[in-house]
């Protein structure tokens, strides 16, 4: 979709969008096209029930008297509640409305309301963010779908006093939601079009960007000692990818060591031997999630320039079944020399990130490491999807997730860790097993991933698989792949770890 800005004018074509605040108050732009078209918002509120309520909308076609093929009433709440997340679902509900429309233009009037906590170009600018993000389409399969299924929209614009700003303002949350595509474009690929070689080649294109792309495959993985990767991968016909992206904005700060971002990557879980039954397999296709955050947030930070040194690891598996797959009772030696015994094969996120964040640690060295994860069913269990389950070693990073996430609308839940769970990974034959028992599945495969944290580390570990792919419409997020992740870490970084 294109955005674009321009000064306030209500003589335009197409949709044109107006704001009203809780109790119906009227933007002044609404109150002009209210007089103009002879009272008919008015009466269209007299006869609705919308009252300015956020995420509310009342279209109100064909008005008298003007160019414009409808007037669209969009609810903002209360004023001293609209900061630039309110103002970016705004943009998202917008865009929402006018989908079954047919209108291919929309305008929105940004003109100042008095006692918003967002004014002006930022208001602008994060409206437009909002509608971009939310006009994303997974639609390259569908070859026979009809123009008058699809949504008309193409063009918006936002109409502000404060067009340079605005811009300005823009730029580089358009960068972000790039990043946002790119994962939810990997995500929603199914597994015979991305897996660990071709989600490498897609990684790989970030170079343009200025980011320092390095892919390992098995032989160097094999020197490596990757005995857990590499037990997951076995089955599969398709060969595993180890991927660094490395970001080096802020070549000249004191401290140079990176903060890091590893991703499970495992492109299809059937759940190897130890197999999943049929029903929603297919869902397993996004099990790459993590890795598909780590490259989307890539992309923003680089092609925002971000003044951050941060590196990214991706790493790839087809988890399948087969003569060569690895067998419930293996024992796999890990790269830190750890042994693990594979009580379940499905059980197989943990046995990648294992490795690759060892790897990880070893080669960068960062200041911070976080790992995204689509790891345990059980997370759904307990916080359904709603939050992402939250474990760090680190009381600080854990707050400043939890707040950039606030921020985003991508939350998360903080949960335990302690020595009590990780009793139930102790194995009879090998340093540890990689289940834990039915009882807190989600905090015993946490355990098994802090076993593989260096001593001084600060880290944390996010387990998305609540909320990596999502079967409702939110304002700022279609069903279908999220990118939960993407803003919250890009968020992270921009509060705690960019210079000036
Ligand atoms: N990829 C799954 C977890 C998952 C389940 C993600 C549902 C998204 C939706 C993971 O590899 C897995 O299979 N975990 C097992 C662990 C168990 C064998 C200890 C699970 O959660 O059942
Ligand atoms: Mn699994
Ligand atoms: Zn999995």
């Amino acid at each position: 979709m294109r955005i674009g800005f321009s000064s306030l004018s209500l003589d335009r074509s197409g949709a044109i969008c107006v704001f009203v605040t809780e109790g119906r108050h009227l933007s002044p732009s609404a109150q002009r096209l209210d007089r103009e078209s002879g009272g008919v918002i008015a009466r269209a509120l007299a006869s609705s029930r919308f009252k300015g309520g956020a995420g509310q909308t009342l279209d109100i076609v064909a008005p008298s008297n003007m160019k414009a093929s409808r007037i669209l009433l969009v609810g903002l709440g209360a004023p001293k509640n609209v900061d630039a997340l309110a103002a970016q679902k705004a943009g998202g509900t917008i865009v929402a409305a006018l989908g079954g429309s047919g209108d291919e233009s929309a305008s929105v009037a940004c003109d100042p309301i008095a006692g918003t906590a967002v004014t002006g170009g930022a208001f602008a600018a994060n409206l437009a963010y909002g509608a971009q993000l939310r006009s994303y389409r997974f639609d390259k399969y569908r070859t026979k779908e009809k123009p008058e299924d699809k949504p008309a929209l193409k063009d918006v614009a936002v109409m502000t006093r404060n067009e340079e700003a605005a811009k300005k303002a823009y730029a580089p949350l358009q960068k972000v939601a790039e990043g946002v595509f790119m994962t939810r474009d990997l995500v929603s690929e199914p597994a015979n079009v991305i897996y660990p070689v071709s989600f490498a080649a897609e990684a790989r294109k970030l170079a343009r960007l200025g980011i320092k792309v390095e892919v390992l495959g098995p032989a160097e993985m094999k020197k490596l000692g990757m005995g857990s990767l590499l037990g997951v991968a076995q089955g599969s016909a398709n060969e595993p990818r180890l991927v660094a992206l490395r970001w080096d904005g802020a070549r000249r700060a004191r401290d140079k060591r990176p903060i890091a971002i590893v991703g499970k990557g495992v492109t299809f879980d059937t759940g190897g031997i130890s197999i999943k039954p049929a029903a929603n397999m297919e869902d397993m296709k996004w099990d790459m999630a993590g890795a598909g955050v780590v490259v989307g947030l890539m992309r923003a930070l680089a092609g925002r320039k971000a003044k951050v040194n941060a590196v990214g690891i991706c790493g790839l598996v087809e988890n399948m079944p087969s003569g060569t797959a690895q067998r419930p009772g293996d024992v796999v030696r890990t790269m830190s020399g750890q042994t693990i015994e594979v009580i379940n094969t499905d059980a197989e996120g943990r046995l990648v990130l294992a490795d690759a964040m060892w790897w990880c640690q070893e080669k960068f060295k960062p200041r911070a490491m976080i790992d995204l994860a689509t790891l345990t069913g059980a997370i759904i269990i307990s916080l359904g999807h709603h939050h992402a389950g939250l474990f760090a070693n680190d009381d600080r990073l854990a707050d400043q997730l939890i707040a950039a996430g606030k921020a985003v609308d991508e939350k998360l839940w903080r949960m335990p860790l302690g020595p009590d769970y990780d009793k139930q990974v102790r194995s009879d034959i090998a340093d540890m097993k990689n289940v834990g028992g039915r009882d807190a599945g989600s905090i015993t495969a946490a355990q098994i991933l802090q076993r593989f944290v260096q001593e001084g580390v600060k880290w944390a570990h996010l387990d998305i698989a609540g909320m990596a792919w999502s079967s409702k419409d939110a304002p700022l997020v279609p069903k279908g792949g999220t990118a939960f992740g993407v803003r919250l870490l890009d968020r992270l970084i921009a509060d705690h770890y960019e210079r000036g």
